[in-house]
């Protein structure tokens, strides 16, 4: 059994369904708050295998998560569970200090008390695996070298502060008590499942409904792309073979500036499902107010997990964005489920107020 927190999300949920694609995989426990970024729907090809348990749950209720390890006994955490969106921490970082610096905080002392709990082998075999960001890292110019896992931290939003936090809290249980943690920072992931407040799945919907592309700035901002199911197999991978106290930065050697981004996506949409008036995609790209305290530039350097773990990225940004964009043009149920859901709130006061 492993216990994977925030697992009806994003990333969380193609690492379940990744998981357990494989008939030999350990059983999941699935906790998740189910907030706004959480969707069952994106699990429902689980909902008769009896290998998933799920529970809607706070990370942040230390009787619940208590009760839980002690009936599980997971041989390992996986803390996906966060408020993930730069933009809402803007707006409102309250939650993200609750859930991604205390709820963390309090997963951490749980899962001290249980592991003291386990014999010697256990013991040494128990992970508590964090899933972090290159956002921690700051903002890099031009010329500056990709982050290295030895960067000091920078955090420059509420959002990349509290994962900053969440990193160091994880790090001192590890050093202070021995716990056997593993930290990783990756860079922006993209994929099916994706919830449309964020870049891609945001211009590929909106592309498809008629509506503007928001570019903030200048678009010029750099990013690193990670295909979302070669994030979760180098998950895997540190899980199984990384070293305990050890951090693995995660990327997909694609940086891309953001308006790059939003053309390919364009230039993709314009060949799979042409408009009616047989006009670019592109036509629809509209210059937004920059974000507040944008970052430039995130870069990644992966070379410690591929050379530690022999993980590579299978995907280029060519074959990726293409596999996602076909994946939102082939799932419509699934569009229509999030689109119709409070997604719509945000959209009225990020773009309309
Ligand atoms: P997401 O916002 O899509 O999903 C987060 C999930 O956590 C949701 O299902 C939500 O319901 C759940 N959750 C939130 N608060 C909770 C709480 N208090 N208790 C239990 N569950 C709670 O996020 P994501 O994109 O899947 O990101 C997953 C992790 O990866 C996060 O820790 C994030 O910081 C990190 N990360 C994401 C990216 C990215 O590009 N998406 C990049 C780097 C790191
Ligand atoms: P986002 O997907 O929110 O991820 P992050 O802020 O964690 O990197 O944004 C990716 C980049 O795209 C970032 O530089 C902000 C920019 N962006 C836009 O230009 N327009 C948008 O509507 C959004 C959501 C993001």
């Amino acid at each position: 059994m492993i216990l994977v927190t925030g697992g009806a999300g994003f990333i969380g949920a193609n690492f379940v369904l990744d998981w357990l694609a494989n008939p030999d995989a350990d059983r999941i426990l699935n906790i998740d708050k189910l907030t706004y970024a959480g969707n069952l729907a994106t699990l429902a090809p689980l909902e008769s295998d009896s290998r998933h348990i799920f529970v809607h749950g706070d990370i942040g209720d230390q009787d619940l998560v208590r009760r839980l390890l002690q009936e599980y006994k997971p041989r390992a955490i996986i803390n996906f569970a966060a408020e993930s969106h730069v933009d809402r921490s803007i707006y409102g970082p309250a939650e993200f200090i609750q859930t991604n610096i205390v709820g963390t905080f309090n997963l951490l002392e749980c899962a001290r008390q249980y592991w003291s709990t386990l014999q010697d082998l256990e013991k040494e075999q128990f992970r508590f695996h964090h899933v972090s960001t290159d956002e921690v890292y700051g903002s890099l110019s031009a010329s500056d070298r990709a982050f290295r896992e030895t960067n000091p931290y920078e955090p420059n939003s509420p959002y990349s502060a509290s994962k900053a936090a969440s990193d160091h809290l994880v790090r001192a249980w590890f050093h202070t008590y021995g716990l056997p943690v593993v930290i990783t920072n990756c860079s922006n992931n993209y994929g099916p499942y994706h919830f449309p407040e964020k870049l891609i799945p945001l211009v590929i919907l909106n592309a498809l409904d008629g509506k503007p592309l928001p570019v903030y700035g200048d678009g010029q901002q750099i990013r690193d792309w990670l295909y979302v199911g070669d994030h979760c197999f180098a998950i895997r991978e540190v899980l199984a073979n990384g070293r305990p106290g050890e951090t693995y930065n995660i990327g997909g050697w694609n940086e891309k500036a953001n308006l790059e981004v939003v053309n390919t996506i364009c230039k993709i949409l314009d060949e799979l499902k042409p408009r009616a008036d047989q006009k670019s995609y592109a036509e629809q790209i509209t210059f937004v107010k920059d974000r507040p305290g944008h970052d430039r530039r995130y870069a990644i350097d992966a070379s410690k997990i591929e050379k530690e773990l022999g993980w590579r990225p299978a995907e280029t940004f060519d074959t990726g964005i293409r596999k996602t964009v076909q994946w939102y043009l082939d799932n419509p149920a699934w569009v229509q489920g999030v689109v119709t859901g409070s997604y719509r709130d945000w959209l009225e006061k990020q773009y309309f107020n």
